[in-house]
């Protein structure tokens, strides 16, 4: 067991079977699109992952990983919007494709859905932890949402902290791996030590998650990330690497930015910075920290070597990814 493969098998399945109503083609062709379109499916992984090692059929909790993915997947419509970006999973975002009004109400379809999938049990055996699971989806909802907003909001500051950044990524990121861990947990009835340890798991491998996506963002092979280089630059992000870039060389990284630069120099400017302030590597450490300490985090979780062999590597590939 704990076999990637098996989990892919039941995610598509799922998600494939997913029954959309009889409501108008254009609200859920959006949808369709961009569930086909791919992904890791790390979140429902996870949940499954979590489900099995701490002792139940993962099949069992195949509505909430989905469900979980499909949060994720709507969070991806609006945040594209946010951020103007033309490209995911390698084709053109659904703003792109067809337009923001369509961006905003598919996604809107998709945050129901998710929430309607979150809390479908079909056994007896996990009604009675569905008010709690529901709790947690909407609680971890509203975190993203506050990581969003202050992401959104450190866009026109310079005078961000690491230690804020930190705290917006764990928002926007982190706390939805967290809970795809704890929701696992939940649905195998685990004891709520080893369901906060699952949670505290998914959290500090969210932050890594979250840092090598921004690095790839610089750095990464557009062709294989499926997302355009440099937007987090041109949109002034505050990313751990631009924040100590700005701590280390204030004066260098203004007068670039206070440049009327093409978009093209001013990715090559900024990241000249990085280059010669040996940031990415700086970064590639703390994310393999960030992961080391997830792993640290299951010490004291009961579950076989195997289990704990899935999700060492899982936190260890997470760090090195490339897309
Ligand atoms: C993208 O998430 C948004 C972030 C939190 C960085 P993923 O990198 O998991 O996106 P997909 O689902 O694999 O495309
Ligand atoms: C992702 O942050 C956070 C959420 C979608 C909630 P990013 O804006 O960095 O994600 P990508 O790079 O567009 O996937
Ligand atoms: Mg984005
Ligand atoms: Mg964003
Ligand atoms: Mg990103």
């Amino acid at each position: 067991m704990f076999d990637k493969e098996y989990y892919s098998e039941i995610i598509e399945k799922a998600i494939a079977e997913i029954d959309y109503g009889k409501g108008p083609r254009g609200l859920f062709l959006p949808v369709e699109y961009t569930l086909e379109g791919g992904g890791k499916r790390l979140r429902p992984m996870l949940l499954l992952a979590t489900c099995e090692a701490l002792g139940r059929e993962p099949g069992k909790a195949i509505n909430q990983a989905v469900g979980i993915e499909m949060f994720h997947n709507f969070t991806l419509l609006h945040d594209d919007v946010m951020d103007k970006a033309e490209v995911r999973r390698g084709r053109p975002t659904v703003h792109r494709r067809w337009n923001e009004s369509v961006a905003i109400l598919s996604g809107d379809a998709m945050l129901t859905m998710a929430t309607q999938l979150v809390v479908k049990c079909t056994d007896i055996y996990t009604a009675d932890c569905m008010a709690e699971i529901l709790d947690l989806f909407n609680t971890t909802a509203m975190e993203v949402y506050a990581g969003q907003q202050l992401d959104m909001e450190f866009e026109s500051r310079r005078d961000v902290t690491v230690e804020e950044y930190i705290e917006m990524i764990r928002l926007k990121t982190s706390v939805l791996l967290a809970c795809a861990c704890k929701m696992g947990a939940l649905m195998a009835g685990a004891s709520e030590k080893d369901a906060d340890a699952m949670y505290r798991y998914g959290e500090l491998l969210g932050l890594a998650f979250q840092l090598q996506d921004d690095n790839l963002d610089t750095y990464g092979d557009p062709a294989l990330f499926g997302k355009e280089i440099g937007g987090d630059i041109i949109n002034e992000k505050k990313t751990w690497l631009w924040i100590n870039a700005m701590n280390r060389e204030p004066k260098r990284l203004q007068r670039v930015l206070d440049q009327k630069l093409t978009d093209y120099l001013k990715i090559r400017e900024v990241r000249k910075i990085y280059d010669d302030l040996n940031l990415r590597e700086e970064a590639q450490a703390l994310i393999e920290r960030y992961a080391n300490e997830a792993v640290e985090a299951l010490a004291n979780v009961g579950m076989t070597p195997e289990a704990r062999d899935f999700f060492t590597s899982l936190a260890l590939k997470s760090a090195a990814r490339s897309h």
